[in-house]
């Protein structure tokens, strides 16, 4: 297929650009010979065309994935460690080139995108070292003579379907603790970002990975593959990152073969910034929670309740602070907001706004958006909204954009009850100095992540997950790599 569209002469290593399915060490065109095209958001511009597997595809990948299986798991964990790092050091080698496709097919800004492939590449280096700490157990037994021994297994094969957002770090998030488990892996990611998927696998080959260890099936078709992954008894686990609405999906398909699931699913975290807040800090906390990818986090703030008595003097400094947030394609410099997605990702964050408005909110701050990125990518300006009504959308759903929807309060008691309102529990944030409060909230608040005076909670070493709709299971730390373990008891007679 033809891959002239993209720009391989700015990439210092072209071999990067795959554009096939890996299934088994070969890089294959789909059997129906269908294509689908990757689109620059930035530029509404055809970047390639990738290979559009489908089901057969998916369940040869998993056959792969099964074969290389029984190999991968008897290698010393000192050899798959020894390859994790191998892979990491790749991984870093090429950081400039994944950064670029990945601002390219996902629009981040490349300063962001380069901090992305640096966080990805932390989840391998960190299971590179986790893959020589899976313990098992001597347990005291009831009678003497008698042993009993615990000892940890790969699950087996693992299905992973992995979000356009941070298409590296998410998939590196589950390829890595997999690995290091012993597991062998079949991967779709998704439609809109497989660039970013098919490099890191092309770079794990390079590194000796085994072939058929790692497995990726780009499809447009995610509903089947879905199926496929959780229907075919060879898979034993799922890893899914996405919305809520397709993680139950997920978690019925899954039940029928009693499938390990993690599911790492929306948020609508809660940014709360106490009387007694160092203002300053709590504006950079919200520019960076809010602001990181343009608002498409999982862990972006989505309500924030400010005490009333400090709302109008936060409102000022973190509009003063919006302003220097230059909008623009993520390859230029400047850029500090790329667009999001797709237009109609646009579409639907201006009908949260639409309903906010409808319902007496008033926009108090929104960017001035060149009308010629208007015309040619998914662009949506950083808004601020203030007097939002209580039955306002932007309070019950993921914003996925850069609106901040402001909400007043006025004690301990209220704002907590406001911020446990929701189905979800995957992030919140607090800002305060006073030592009994923050204990208070770090026991009340219903998340699984919680940053006090920080914005910025995500890294290789800490435990990332939800409560409530949100999800199941952690990713990375050392909770991380228990997801991918099974638990054997033996007892023996002596
Ligand atoms: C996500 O948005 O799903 C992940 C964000 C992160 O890892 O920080």
């Amino acid at each position: 297929m033809d891959n002239s569209y993209m720009p391989i002469t700015e990439l210092c290593n072209p071999f990067l650009i795959r554009t096939c399915a890996l299934i088994g060490g070969e890089w294959c065109e789909s059997d129906s010979k269908k294509y689908f095209p990757v689109i620059n958001p930035a530029t509404g511009e055809l970047l390639t065309n990738v290979a559009d597997a489908g089901v057969e595809e998916a369940r040869r990948a998993i056959v792969a994935a099964a074969q290389a299986q029984s190999n991968w798991m008897q290698k010393p964990v000192q050899e798959r460690s020894r390859l994790l790092h191998a892979w990491h050091a790749l991984v870093l080698k090429h950081s400039d080139d994944l950064a670029l496709i990945l601002t390219l097919e996902q629009g981040k800004p490349l300063t962001e995108a380069r901090a992305e492939i640096a966080y990805g590449a932390s989840y391998i280096e960190w299971f590179a070292e986790e893959a020589k700490r899976i313990y098992g157990d001597i347990i005291a037994p009831q009678h003497p003579d008698q042993r009993i021994m615990v000892i940890k297994q790969p699950v087996g094969v693992v299905a992973a379907i992995t979000p356009w957002n941070f298409p590296n770090a998410m998939l590196a998030r589950k390829l890595a603790p997999a690995l290091a488990a012993g597991c062998a892996v079949v991967a779709k990611p998704a439609a809109e970002t497989p660039l970013s998927a098919l490099a890191l696998a092309w770079l794990a080959e390079e590194a000796g990975i085994p072939a058929g260890v790692i497995n990726i099936v780009p499809s447009t078709d995610a509903s089947a593959i879905g199926i496929e992954f959780s229907s075919n008894k060879l898979v034993r686990k799922l890893s899914f990152t996405g919305s809520t609405r397709v993680g139950k999906i997920l978690i019925q398909q899954c039940a029928e073969d009693v499938k390990r699931i993690t599911l790492e699913l929306g948020g609508n975290a809660p940014f709360i910034v106490f009387e007694d807040a160092d203002l300053d800090a709590a504006v950079a906390g919200a520019m960076a929670s809010k602001f990181r990818n343009a608002g498409q986090t999982c862990v972006c703030a989505n309500r924030f309740y400010i005490h009333r008595n400090i709302q109008s003097v936060f409102c000022a400094k973190l509009i003063q602070a919006m302003q220097s947030l230059t909008i623009g394609n993520g390859v230029a410099s400047e850029t500090k907001i790329g667009p999001l997605i797709s237009r109609s990702a646009v579409k639907k964050v201006q009908s949260l706004v639409d309903d906010a408005l409808k319902k007496g909110a008033r926009i108090t701050y929104q960017a001035d958006l060149d009308k010629t990125l208007l015309a040619i990518g998914s662009y949506y300006p950083p808004t601020v909204l203030n007097n939002i009504a209580d039955d306002s959308l932007l309070l019950t759903q993921e914003i996925f954009g850069p609106v901040v929807a402001i909400l007043p309060f006025d004690s301990d008691e209220e704002v907590a009850k406001l911020a446990n309102d929701t189905d979800y529990g995957l992030a919140a944030y607090c800002f305060t100095r006073d030592s009994k409060r923050i204990k208070k909230m770090s026991e009340i608040l219903a998340t699984g992540m919680l940053g006090i005076n920080t914005g910025t909670i995500s890294n290789a070493m800490a435990p990332f997950g939800g409560v409530k709709h949100s999800g199941w299971g952690r990713e990375g730390s050392h909770y991380g790599i228990a997801d991918y373990l099974e638990i054997k008891y033996i007892c023996e007679q002596i």
